[in-house]
């Protein structure tokens, strides 16, 4: 069985101080059935993972490179180290702002599992791309390039998050029977990856996912959770979302 994963995705967001009004209201988190996540900005993932220990802390982007010359870049294995869980990577707007592409991630998704990170893989397509048709070898494509050489033993330590481009920060959500039909697609490309167990494989779906819609995605066969920006930001929205995957 998949267990269900809640990730809140925080981007360039939440100071020092909503992080700990955020720590206080998550204290009687601990009943709640899910596998629940957050990325907060690097330079905080120490105090929340000391403030709240009811979540699992992670990172929204590494280097691909363990140490060096690289000015201004988070070294997977510092951010182990400091007691990060899992590392997003190739967040759309990575790949849009900062020019990320699929031979970058790769060696991202590569270096972060080396260094005993989990990795969500984030893929997702543009609103021209769907309009053109061509959405789903689009998607294909960046699984199947963010994931190559991926070594057997780190199959458990690999999920998959579908975040269509035009659902993200819109209000726009994918209907379940949208984000059930590429996720559906994303499984079945799965199986053709050495090293993975298609069907342990936790697939998230991510785009304006809030508690009054998460419900309708979760009963679908292939979504396995959700990787949530702005409804995570509140502690209220966090914990229903959590609660309401039961
Ligand atoms: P929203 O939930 O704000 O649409 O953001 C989604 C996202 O980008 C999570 O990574």
């Amino acid at each position: 069985m998949r267990k269900v994963h809640i990730v809140g995705n925080w981007k360039m967001n939440q100071n020092l101080e909503e992080i700990n009004s955020f720590s206080g209201a998550v204290q009687d988190m601990n009943d709640i059935s899910c596998e629940a996540w957050i990325a907060p900005q690097a330079i905080h993932i120490n105090l929340l993972k000391m403030k709240a220990s009811s979540i699992k802390v992670g990172a929204q982007n590494c280097s691909n490179h363990d140490s060096g010359a690289f000015t201004g870049e988070l070294s997977p294995k510092s951010l182990k180290d400091l007691g990060a869980h899992f590392v997003i990577v190739g967040h759309s707007e990575r790949r849009a702002i900062f020019g990320e592409d699929d031979a970058l991630l790769n060696e991202k998704v590569l270096k972060a599992l080396e260094n005993n990170l989990k990795v969500i893989l984030c893929v997702g397509e543009t609103l021209e791309e769907r309009e053109s048709g061509e959405f789903k070898s689009i998607l294909k494509n960046q699984l199947l390039l963010g994931l190559k050489n991926i070594s057997a033993s780190k199959k458990g330590d690999i999920l998959i998050a579908y975040e269509p481009v035009w659902a993200i920060g819109t209000g726009k959500v994918a209907s379940p029977a949208q984000a059930q039909e590429v996720h559906a697609l994303l499984r079945e490309e799965l199986k053709s990856v050495s090293g993975l167990d298609a069907q342990q494989t936790p697939i998230l779906y991510g785009g304006s996912v809030k508690p009054d819609n998460i419900q309708g995605l979760l009963e679908n066969a292939d979504i396995d959770g959700a990787l949530v920006g702005g409804a995570s930001l509140k502690p209220d929205s966090f914990k229903d979302l959590c609660k309401l995957t039961k």
